[in-house]
């Protein structure tokens, strides 16, 4: 069986943590601008060390303000969703060129977009495979509701999920990815996992996964987030953990100061 702790092991000092903002369906234009600035120069000292990447992910109408905005700073703007197809009559979509012009990452398959927008494996591995087309680095959201969890299938239902995302991918096209830990029961609830149960998941399931489907290398070099009720208090809990590799922030990254506090958190 695989362990998560064995010698042999490369640790997370061989990854570069990242930190992303969800910011969801929240912020005006003019109130992400306000937050930009009461984020950037305490988040560009912090990334300028290298020792973290910080990704601020606004609505799609902000992506562009906010890319300008961070423009010269080390910190890189994402957007939470896109559509797989380049352009064409796909009323209300947005598509990977439009995105790749001002932004480096893009959060897919984010548990919400599952549950309210219908999105399915197939379609998150489609968004994947564009994403990295246009060498936009996606951020792939995988997690277990509560039923799930409480029935014991988390490692069936993280792996399986993993599985579907990385369908077709070539090793070094996996590489690239991110992977977001996000147990559906800990998103917007206030009950995070703990630091040593969401390392026992992304150990054994998510970076399982990813060495039946590539190899022990690959599996080590993906950085994997965790998600879900992170805030500046729990946040170095979770940075401690040797598979954890950052995080991807909700609510908490709509607040300046511990989003910067979550951050400061990473590079201790
Ligand atoms: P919260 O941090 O608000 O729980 O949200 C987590 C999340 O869904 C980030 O994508």
């Amino acid at each position: 069986m695989r362990g998560i702790s064995d010698g042999l092991r490369i640790t997370n000092a061989m990854r570069t943590p990242i930190i992303a903002g969800n910011w969801k369906m929240n912020n005006t234009i003019a109130q992400a601008r306000e937050l930009v600035n009461a984020l950037r120069d305490d988040l560009s000292r912090l990334a300028a060390r290298g020792s973290v990447e910080i990704v601020l992910c606004p609505p799609f109408l902000a992506v562009p303000v906010v890319a300008e905005m961070l423009q010269g700073t080390p910190i890189r703007a994402g957007a939470q969703d896109l559509f797989w197809e380049s352009k064409g009559a796909f009323t209300g979509e947005v598509s990977p060129s439009m995105l790749a012009e001002v932004c480096a990452y893009v959060i897919i398959g984010h548990s919400e977009r599952r549950q309210f927008f219908g999105e399915t494996d197939a379609h998150v591995n489609k968004k994947i495979h564009a994403a990295l087309a246009h060498q936009l680095k996606p951020i792939v959201c995988v997690g277990e509701n509560l039923a799930q969890n409480e029935a014991g299938k988390t490692a069936e239902i993280v792996g399986a999920q993993v599985r579907a995302a990385c369908a077709g991918l070539a090793r070094e096209q996996a590489r690239e990815i991110v992977i977001a830990y996000e147990p559906i029961w800990a998103i917007g609830t206030g009950k995070a996992a703990t630091g040593a149960g969401a390392n026992a998941v992304i150990g054994l399931s998510i970076r399982g996964a990813l060495a039946d489907l590539y190899d022990e290398e690959i599996a080590q070099a993906v950085r994997v987030q965790y998600g879900g009720s992170v805030n500046a208090k729990n946040a170095a809990e979770f940075f401690a953990q040797a598979e954890i590799d950052g995080a991807l922030v909700g609510g908490a990254s709509l607040i300046a100061p511990d989003f910067i506090a979550i951050c400061r958190a990473v590079v201790k």
